[in-house]
């Protein structure tokens, strides 16, 4: 125990709860839970932070998680991003296999407790794999983030570090959001039903392509193969396309640049019973986003 994550999260759970606007302890007994999907670069970043806003407030969202393991030019987050993403109304950020891109973000990991990367990970890495955050309402929403392995790297395996994490979590809160961030939708569909009925929310990052199968799984949990990338989607996953192609075809290492045209923010709200845990409904978001004058060649 002494070196799991778990006891990282209880060291740092929180007591001021999230004032999210809109929203008093006196409302329903559902809560609205948005999550981003992968933020990619400058383009990304900037979607975020002129839709989040209203995308909170017309949602009525009690919590938003983002995933920002591709937010520093496509590789990994830096601290300064992470502030930025945090100041446009990230509650928490999640993260994946990118995440370890810079360095600069290990000592970061440590020390803000609404910064997630994936939990099966060896005994010893930085940062923490799951967090329980309290809401407004006096309930608790907690946020697991897994990898998956499947043309992945060999972590531990995450549906047995599922289970140990969501035994633990329960005892805190039934509202559980699981951030499965893997490769083969094989793999992310499986660990939908592994966890069906065991957590709110199975929600795929990674693959930059959202997947319209949403749906509620039936023992209540929410689920998306994956929720999308928020970014730019005239290229190769994020990234221009030439840039992708010059690596396929010659094999030989050549420097990923973002693409700046079609950016979309890609998300879904989960709508949940506060007492029971279980998902009502699920609905996939896919917003194009018109940057106006803004441009995204200088820097990541
Ligand atoms: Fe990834």
């Amino acid at each position: 125990m002494q070196n799991s994550p778990l006891c990282f999260f209880v060291a740092f759970s929180e007591k001021k709860p999230f004032l999210n606007p809109g929203r008093t302890a006196l409302e329903g007994k559902s809560l609205n839970i948005l999550f981003v999907g992968d933020i990619m670069g400058k383009p990304g970043r900037w979607a975020l932070s002129q839709l989040l806003p209203g995308l909170k407030k017309k949602y009525a969202v009690d919590f938003a998680i983002v995933n920002i393991e591709n937010a520093a030019g496509g590789y990994g987050c830096t601290p300064q991003i992470a502030q930025k993403i945090k100041s446009y109304g990230a509650d928490l950020q999640t993260s994946g296999n990118h995440i370890w891109d810079r360095k600069e973000i290990f000592p970061y990991m440590e020390t803000d407790p609404n910064f997630l990367r994936p939990a099966n990970h060896p005994p010893g890495t930085p940062g923490f794999g799951a967090r329980v955050k309290p809401l407004i309402t006096g309930q608790k929403v907690a946020v697991l983030n897994l990898e998956g392995r499947v043309y992945m790297r060999d972590l531990e395996d995450p549906f047995r570090y599922a289970d140990r994490e969501v035994e633990e979590l329960k005892k805190e809160t039934p509202v559980i959001i699981v951030d499965f961030h893997a490769e083969a939708t094989s793999e992310k569909q499986a660990m939908g039903w592994y966890l069906d009925g065991k957590v709110t929310a199975v929600i795929g990052t990674h693959t930059h392509v959202q997947s319209a199968d949403e749906q509620i799984l039936p023992g209540g949990t929410a689920f998306i193969t994956d929720v999308g990338m928020t970014g730019p989607h005239k290229g190769v996953i994020g990234i221009n396309a030439q840039d992708a192609l010059a690596r396929f075809l010659t094999q030989l290492p050549h420097r990923f640049t973002v693409a700046t045209e079609d950016i979309k923010l890609c998300a879904v709200v989960v709508s949940v019973d506060e007492q029971t845990g279980k998902a009502s409904k699920i609905e996939r978001l896919k917003i194009d986003f018109k940057p106006e004058g803004q441009t995204f060649e200088d820097g990541e």
